[in-house]
């Protein structure tokens, strides 16, 4: 089964971690804070993170062994990384800031899951999330409409990529009704230009795709991504360049 490929992710760098500083920048910086980075990746934007609130400890965590593995060149006395699926994991003390930067689109059910990191949080505690919002762009709907055509919906046992991620106003409601008294909570549209329309392509195959790569055999993921690439051209054109519009929620939530 094919892990994250940090490479692959990386391809688009300075695109995606355009949004991390905008969550960045919704934190209130305390004293000594004790943070936790959910779905750390390498690790870099963990540093980052630590850096910018002169944290007293940061705690990065990630399931994925590719990633880690870079992570680590990051750690240093008061920033740690652990290898831990977030379904499970339980920070060893009450944070003092649950961050997660694209990331838990990953996981469903986000009513019970943003009442969990809710629940680890200290009392001063905040909570900063952002995560994609873009399940209704051509390159989304390409790749979930091509997981239901043969020869792929029999190789995924019917298995298409369930979009877990709630309206911007029903996160504004939950995290009312988690008891935080203040909170901020915006849908934000990234244009990023891209060299050209099959950039998309390189794009959803460091994060969307990944999903379908791992529960198809190499011979059936080549061919899907033949035919992705093909039904996407149909669907956007080949501009060159190429505006990809891109939809995230950015949240900050304090009690
Ligand atoms: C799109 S990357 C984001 C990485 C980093 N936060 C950043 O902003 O660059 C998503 C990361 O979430 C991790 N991830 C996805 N699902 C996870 C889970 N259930 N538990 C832990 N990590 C998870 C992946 O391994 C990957 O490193």
């Amino acid at each position: 089964m094919p892990d994250w490929d940090p490479a692959q992710y990386e391809r688009f760098k300075d695109e995606r971690s355009r949004p991390f500083f905008d969550l960045l920048a919704l934190i209130e910086p305390r004293a000594l804070m004790h943070c936790v980075d959910l779905g750390c990746g390498t690790g870099e934007l963990t540093a980052r993170l630590h850096e910018h609130l002169a944290a007293a400890a940061t705690t990065g965590v990630d399931n994925s062994p590719a990633m880690l593995a870079r992570a680590a060149a990051h750690a240093r006395p008061g920033l740690n990384f652990e290898q831990a699926d977030i379904a499970n994991f339980t920070p060893p003390r009450p944070p003092d800031l649950v961050f997660s930067n694209a990331v838990l689109h990953w996981l469903g059910d986000h009513e019970s899951l943003f009442a969990r990191l809710a629940g680890w949080l200290s009392p001063a505690g905040q909570l900063a999330v952002q995560m994609p919002a873009n399940n209704d762009h051509a390159s989304h709907l390409v790749a979930h409409e091509l997981a239901g055509r043969e020869p792929f919906r029999a190789a995924l046992g019917g298995y298409a990529r369930h979009w877990p991620v709630l309206a911007p106003e029903q996160y504004a409601t939950l995290l009312h009704r988690l008891g935080f008294a203040r909170q901020s909570v915006r849908l934000q549209v990234y244009l990023h230009v891209l060299e050209s329309a099959d950039a998309v392509v390189e794009w959803v195959k460091g994060t969307l795709l990944t999903d379908y790569e791992k529960r198809l055999s190499p011979e059936l993921y080549a061919e899907y991504l033949r035919q992705y690439r093909a039904a996407l051209r149909a669907a956007i054109g080949d501009a060159r360049p190429y505006a990809y519009a891109f939809k995230r929620v950015l949240l900050w939530a304090a009690r």
